[in-house]
């Protein structure tokens, strides 16, 4: 499928953390379309994780970032300048992650530092690497900022807790700095609202099973693969949506415009048959 599509731009990957995430797909389908990357995650992530194979693969620096500390989105943004030969055209946030979820606590229940925790990692880090990144003037015009988000932003999925404040913030995030950036920079910021998909952080929610098989009923085109979101976020880093920003884009084979389907009335009718 690869086009070169990315040739000659650069960029940054968060979130690589197995062959199942998200952003593993993405930096390879990236490097497939012609991109150079750097390759970042949190400390522990690098050590527990398997980046290095990935790294390898893609011909790829790996540079340490824990993505809720200041100085290290500073010195990611000044060492990827550096190990790329110039300035930036794309960043992949695909970070994620709740303590509450992690613990099973509750929403009812929560903790609030946890819950500031998730905040923290999961939302304000996208507006730590807008801003970090407009420092640095790492960017070049008409670069392009991805983050990924889930539809709880939107309705109600009591298994994704806090996530769900969190996703609903990073996508605000996207439209505020989305605003911001356009008009000092040409940067573009946008979030993929993505289907349920089977990886360390989505696994993690309770009852995943359940709304994975649930959503895969739900969407005329079934749930979109990690692959498939790899491909969208290359269009997204791509010149072909140069004039797209400030939007959360839904990347979910149609889940979201489905009122009900006809697979899922027949399952209902037969378990109630
Ligand atoms: N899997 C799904 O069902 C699904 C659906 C929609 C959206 N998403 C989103 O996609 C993104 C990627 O998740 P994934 O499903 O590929 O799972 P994943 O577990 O592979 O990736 C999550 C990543 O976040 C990183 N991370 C956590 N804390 C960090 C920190 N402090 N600093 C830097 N990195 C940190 C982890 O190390 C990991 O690499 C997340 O934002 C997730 O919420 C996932």
């Amino acid at each position: 499928m690869a086009n070169q599509l990315l040739k000659g731009k650069k960029g940054i990957i968060f979130g690589a953390l197995d062959e199942r995430s998200i952003a593993w797909k993405t930096a390879l389908a990236a490097v497939a379309e012609g991109a150079e990357i750097v390759l970042t995650n949190a400390p522990i992530a690098l050590r527990m994780g398997k980046i290095n194979e990935l790294a390898k693969q893609c011909n790829a620096q790996v540079i340490a970032a824990d993505a809720t500390s200041m100085a290290d989105m500073e010195n990611l943004m000044a060492k990827s300048m550096e190990a790329l030969g110039g300035k930036l055209d794309f960043i992949l946030h695909s970070i994620g992650m709740s303590p509450n979820v992690r613990k099973s606590i509750e929403y009812t229940n929560t903790n609030y530092d946890n819950f500031l925790k998730t905040i923290d990692i999961s939302a304000l880090s996208l507006h730590r690497v807008c801003q970090t990144a407009m420092k640095a003037d790492a960017m070049n015009e008409w670069g392009s900022i991805v983050g990924l988000s889930y539809i709880a932003a939107q309705r109600t999925f009591p298994g994704y807790n806090d996530m769900a404040d969190a996703k609903a913030m990073l996508e605000s995030i996207a439209r505020s700095f989305g605003y911001q950036y356009g008009f000092a920079k040409k940067v573009r910021v946008n979030t993929i609202s993505q289907s349920p998909t089977v990886t360390t952080a989505g696994s993690g929610v309770s009852g995943f099973d359940v709304f994975y098989h649930y959503a895969e009923k739900m969407s005329p085109l079934g749930n979109a693969s990690a692959e498939d979101c790899a491909n969208y976020c290359c269009m997204l880093f791509s010149d072909y949506t140069r004039m797209v920003t400030m939007q959360n884009l839904f990347h979910d084979g149609g889940f979201s415009y489905t009122g009900v389907s006809g697979m899922l009335i027949e399952e209902m009718q037969k378990n109630n048959a």
